[in-house]
């Protein structure tokens, strides 16, 4: 068993589906009870430490932890004595110090969970380090994938947009290889990183030809915040050649779904009619990161201290 969560590229495709599997342990587990909440980590301490902005994947881990019985601490490096100058190394002795069992931490720079491990006892859990990984949010877009077809080897799966600065795209690249799905990301050459072409995937700039036959499109967020030069023309042609309009959605076969891990730009990588539209799964990705965090937090910290449920 793992005690960390860094990067879906640490995963074998056996601990990945058991925490799949674990996530629909606890649908069934949550369903079942009048009161949603299990009991599995009661009296455990999951501290929440972001320092980059969030909305979904911070409440997501919130929730998760409380439906779990955890005791919550929440820490926005905003109003923090981070503001004050205090290091990344000081804030996490001062974590250990309070005893936490389980350390969420979100952060601009690539590596910083990994750091970490080295300053804390507990679990590190990656929640978004830099441009490098986001390995719950390809759990959750993996058991969303699995959710809907039943599986995941063989299916086509569709990246598209701005996989320079995607943390979400590599970890997708990591875990859907690794489940044996076909991936073919899209992009301009600008936003593709180099060294791409030792990934396990096809290149496409596109997006026409990519879409006909895929089973699975995964929309990205421009991510301007990290970029300090330009690399596309406007916002108006990155729009007419990469984004996913009502034109292109016409044309994917009746089963594909489309994804996106937001937040979205309703009008530029993605259209509001599609975001909306019946083939989207963007609303049950949200669902399902609570459930994927509710497996992830189990499994690293329900030792022999936990009480399952
Ligand atoms: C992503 C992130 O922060 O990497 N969002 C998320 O966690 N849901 C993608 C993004 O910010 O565009």
């Amino acid at each position: 068993m793992i005690s960390h969560l860094l990067s879906a590229a640490d995963l074998d495709r056996d601990f990945a589906t058991l925490v799949l599997d674990t996530a629909d342990g606890m649908a069934a587990a949550i369903s079942n009870r009048e009161v949603r909440k299990l009991p599995t980590l009661r009296g455990r301490t999951v501290v929440n430490l972001f320092y980059e902005d969030s909305t979904r994947t911070r409440v997501s881990f919130e929730a998760a932890a409380k439906r779990l019985s955890a005791d919550v601490v929440t820490f926005s490096a905003k109003g923090s004595s981070v503001n004050k100058g205090e290091s990344l190394k000081d804030t996490a002795l001062t974590l250990q110090a309070m005893g936490a069992d389980g350390v969420v931490i979100r952060h601009g720079a690539s590596g910083a969970a990994q750091r970490l491990t080295g300053w804390l006892e507990g679990s590190v859990i990656n929640a978004g380090d830099g441009t490098h990984e986001h390995p719950t949010q390809a759990l959750l877009d993996a058991y969303t994938i699995r959710s809907r077809f039943g599986r995941l080897e063989g299916l086509k799966v569709a990246i598209v947009g701005d996989i320079l600065h995607s943390r979400v795209a590599r970890s997708n690249v990591a875990l859907l290889s690794t489940f044996g799905a076909r991936i073919t990301l899209v992009a301009p050459p600008t936003l593709l990183p180099v060294g791409v072409s030792a990934w396990p995937v096809d290149v496409s700039y596109d997006f026409d030809t990519a879409l006909a036959d895929c089973d699975v499109v995964m929309m990205l967020r421009v991510q301007a915040e990290r970029m300090n030069d330009s690399f596309f023309p406007s916002v108006r042609e990155y729009s007419r050649r990469y984004g996913l309009d009502a034109v292109r959605l016409a044309r994917l076969h009746d089963d594909a779904i489309v994804m996106h891990p937001g937040p979205m730009i309703r009008g530029m990588e993605i259209a509001a009619e599609v975001a909306d539209s019946a083939r989207s799964v963007i609303v049950d990705q949200v669902t399902n990161g609570v459930l994927v965090r509710m497996a992830v937090l189990y499994l690293l910290l329900s030792g022999e201290r936990g009480t399952t449920a």
